[in-house]
């Protein structure tokens, strides 16, 4: 009788040799915590799509900052929701926008404590919901980019720390670090959505960011969920215009890829785990029909088992929360 020789479950028997050979982790120092601030406001408004997210009021915001200070998680992704909107989304790069005096406030706070990251767009800020200049009924690639490179230039001159293109026109990175560089912030490193989807799991983010566009859809410059050569297209084209970090979002339904993106590039790589997929592990927990830190956890290490450094993600206070535990 010939025993196997290959027994996998050798090193499956307890906790110990499971973490000898566990080959990917989650750590409170690769997250990023989005947040929206509102212009004009005075309380903590609840998003119903998005149990547990809120806009804040500049001042809400301040407090909330400090609470994600106090958890260690590294840095904050800002979305700013303009009192008035108008056709070219004036307020987005208005000296005295929501985001810039947010930043300001908040580098001013908090210094070095925390790296605000600015989500660089226009849909929050045009009457029309788009994320650029609209002629002829159509969102205009090369008059677009000349704002976003404004856009960005307001946000590191109150402070910020990083800009994240979120628009995805073409030659928009490079306009923007030609911007930032002609402006002496060479050494402002630029996060961009390189590879962003026309997904249906932005519903939530969008009722959070007051956002959705007023007509058509986004499939004129966000990309086709079935391609995946076009992300590596997508993505090296962001890199040679200078990009630092590329982001790939969403995460759930596209691990392949970043998994991808990993084996194709050497740079960064950030996983935008998005609104949709927020909100239904939040509704399945909330039904009791998932395990809400399990399934939060399964998920975070699945983004970074494909291979992304840095995760996006609205779970990050809870997330720091159970490690600072150091709940399995
Ligand atoms: C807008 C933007 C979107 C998200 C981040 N920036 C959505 C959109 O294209 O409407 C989505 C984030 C999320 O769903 O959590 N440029
Ligand atoms: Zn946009």
């Amino acid at each position: 009788m010939k025993f196997p020789a290959h027994r996998p479950r050798r090193l499956r028997k307890n906790d110990k040799l499971r973490g000898l050979i566990q080959e990917t982790e989650i750590s409170t120092k690769h997250l990023v915590y989005p947040l929206f601030v509102k212009e004009m406001s005075h309380t903590k408004i609840p998003i119903p799509s998005m149990p547990g997210v809120y806009q804040f009021s500049v001042e809400g915001l301040l407090k909330e900052v400090e609470d994600v200070v106090s958890h260690s998680i590294p840095a904050i992704l800002l979305f700013g929701i303009p009192e008035k909107k108008d056709e070219t989304g004036t307020g987005a790069y208005a000296e005295k926008g929501v985001v810039q005096e947010a930043t300001r406030r908040i580098k001013k706070l908090f210094g070095d404590d925390i790296l605000v990251v600015t989500d660089v767009c226009m849909c929050e800020y045009t009457s029309h919901g788009h994320c650029g200049i609209i002629k002829n009924g159509y969102v205009d690639n090369d008059e677009t980019i000349k704002l976003l490179a404004e856009i960005a230039l307001s946000h590191i001159k109150a402070g910020a720390d990083m800009v994240a293109p979120s628009d995805m026109m073409d030659g928009r990175v490079d306009k923007i670090r030609q911007m930032l560089d002609i402006n002496g912030y060479y050494e402002t490193p630029i996060m961009s959505y390189a590879a962003k989807y026309a997904s249906c799991l932005y519903g939530p983010f969008r009722d959070a960011a007051e956002s959705p566009p007023r007509f058509g859809d986004r499939k004129a410059y966000q990309m086709d969920p079935p391609n995946q050569r076009e992300a590596a297209r997508e993505i090296g084209l962001d890199i040679d215009e200078g990009a630092d970090i590329v982001i790939i979002k969403p995460a759930l339904f596209y691990l392949d890829v970043i998994s991808m993106a990993r084996q194709a590039f050497n740079i960064p790589i950030a996983a935008y785990s998005v609104s949709g997929e927020y909100s239904m592990i939040k509704l399945a927990a909330s039904k009791n029909i998932l395990d809400y830190k399990k399934t939060v956890l399964e998920l975070m290490t699945s983004i970074r088992r494909a291979g992304a450094d840095i995760i996006i993600t609205y779970f990050a206070k809870d997330i720091a929360g159970w490690l600072k535990e150091n709940i399995p």
